[in-house]
This record gives C-alpha cells, sequence and structure tokens, in this order.
C-alpha cells in the first residue's frame, strides 16, 4: 500500500471469525518485513502444472450475494482452450458442468495467456463440490466449500490479506493463512506488485496467479485492488 519500498509490507492482518467460546479471534501472526527478497521465477512455489497447456493460476471467487455461487477463473497458457467447468458433490464424478467465456490480451510487450471465467451457479449452501478443468494429461481436479447458509450466529474462518506480493515473506504469510483454516480471504488490495518490475512486462502477475493458487483453487478470495494495481505506459515511466 505504501508507495515507498515493497518490503513495507504494511497490513497483513489475519482475522478469524468463530461460534461460541472463541468468537471474534485474531491471529496472532505478524509477517516480519525485512528482509524481504524475491522469490526467483524458476521458484518452485512459481511452477507451472505438468502437461501441455495445462490450466493455471486456478482462482475461486464468490459468484453471486448469497454464498451459492462462485466464479472459477484459470489461464491456458499456450491456446485456446475450451471454458468449461465440470464439477459434482461426489469425488471423480463430474457430472455437472457449466460453460463460461474466454479472453485474452496485449498490454506493450506482455501478451496474456487465454483467460478462462465460469459462473457455477445453483449450489447448496455447506457443501464440498469437487471440479475439474482442462481435458487429457492436463486435466486438473480441485474442490471448494460452499459458506453455511446466511445466518448473523453462522460459525466461519477468513483472513484478511493485503500487500502479499511475491517474496520469501509473501511466502511465509501465505504458508501461515494456509495452515488457519481460513475458508475464504478478503483480499484488500496491492496484490503481485509486478508494478515493481522494470518494464513491467507482466510476467509477474502470471508467477503470483501460480504462487497463491495453492489457496485461491480451493476457496473464494474477494478482490479488492490498491495503487499496485495501476499499470502505467511503460514509454512513459
Ligand atoms: C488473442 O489471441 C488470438 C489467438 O491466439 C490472437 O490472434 C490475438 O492477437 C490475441 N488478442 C490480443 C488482444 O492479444
Amino acid at each position: 500500500m505504501r508507495g515507498l519500498g515493497f518490503a513495507a509490507l504494511s497490513l497483513h492482518v489475519l482475522l478469524c471469525l468463530v461460534n461460541g467460546a472463541y468468537s471474534r479471534r485474531t491471529s496472532s501472526y505478524v509477517r516480519s518485513e525485512f528482509p524481504s527478497t524475491d522469490m526467483p521465477l524458476d521458484s518452485e512455489w512459481f511452477a507451472t502444472p505438468k502437461g501441455y497447456n495445462a490450466p493455471q493460476q486456478v482462482h475461486i471467487t464468490q459468484g453471486d450475494y448469497d454464498g451459492k455461487a462462485v466464479i472459477i477463473s484459470w489461464v491456458t497458457p499456450s491456446e485456446p482452450a475450451p471454458t468449461q467447468v465440470f464439477y459434482s458433490k461426489e469425488e471423480n464424478r463430474y457430472d455437472q458442468k457449466a460453460q463460461g467465456t474466454m479472453t485474452n490480451y496485449t498490454f506493450y510487450d506482455y501478451k496474456s495467456g487465454y483467460i478462462h471465467h465460469c459462473l457455477v451457479e445453483g449450489l447448496e449452501y455447506n457443501t464440498k463440490y469437487y471440479y475439474k478443468i482442462g481435458t487429457g494429461d492436463s486435466a486438473r481436479e480441485f474442490w471448494f466449500q460452499t459458506p453455511p447458509a446466511i445466518d448473523v450466529d453462522a460459525p466461519y474462518t477468513f483472513g484478511i490479506i493485503g500487500d502479499l506480493g511475491q517474496t520469501f515473506n509473501s511466502l511465509s504469510t501465505l504458508q501461515h493463512y494456509l495452515k488457519s483454516g481460513g475458508e475464504s480471504v478478503l483480499f484488500v488490495g496491492d496484490l503481485s506488485y509486478a508494478d515493481r518490475y522494470q518494464h513491467n512486462d507482466g510476467i509477474r502477475w502470471d508467477s503470483w496467479g501460480r504462487f497463491v493458487e495453492r489457496s485461491t483453487a480451493y476457496q473464494p478470495w474477494i478482490w479488492n485492488s490498491g495503487n499496485h494495481e495501476i499499470e502505467y505506459r511503460p514509454d512513459l515511466v
């Protein structure tokens, strides 16, 4: 959020709300600020999935106001592919299908992969769904859990994360969150810090998408944008 210094990661609050005796408990995690070293692009945490054109950067967000729909998004890096999600409440069944839309864009030297968005709706509350995207050897399988029915007393644990970036401290934050039992994330802005890289060639957006996939493919992250989401014309900076 701060203009100065990627390492000055100001907000990394993790807030957990649970029922009963533990209501409104907040995690004590404090992320260290320094040193804040970038994970290299060939880091295992940015690894691309196996298989030609395999879906990557898989992420879910809430798809309606009630918690009975999700939007599942992913990127096929090499070529266009069907925007289809196969899903079911039973593992390995995938007898339901949702169809979405695909887009791609160019920004100066950067050419995006093929970005897929698919709305999956009419879901039941408090239910685990399994889903599959991609085809053949490149298919990938994930799952997510829908929230409880709307009720002020419904137990729910969620994280608030901001300024995540892609340093080793970012990794520590994400690993901490993964262990917390959080069921969704409110992301308060400043996602990848891709704007911090020379020429802002977009590659660090893709690495970040692969980095957070270990959480975002399995639960909704609800996004807010920050100042680091502003892309300037590279020929002017
Ligand atoms: C989108 O992908 C198509 C097919 O590969 C390509 O011809 C087109 O130039 C791309 N569009 C943009 C805006 O990059």
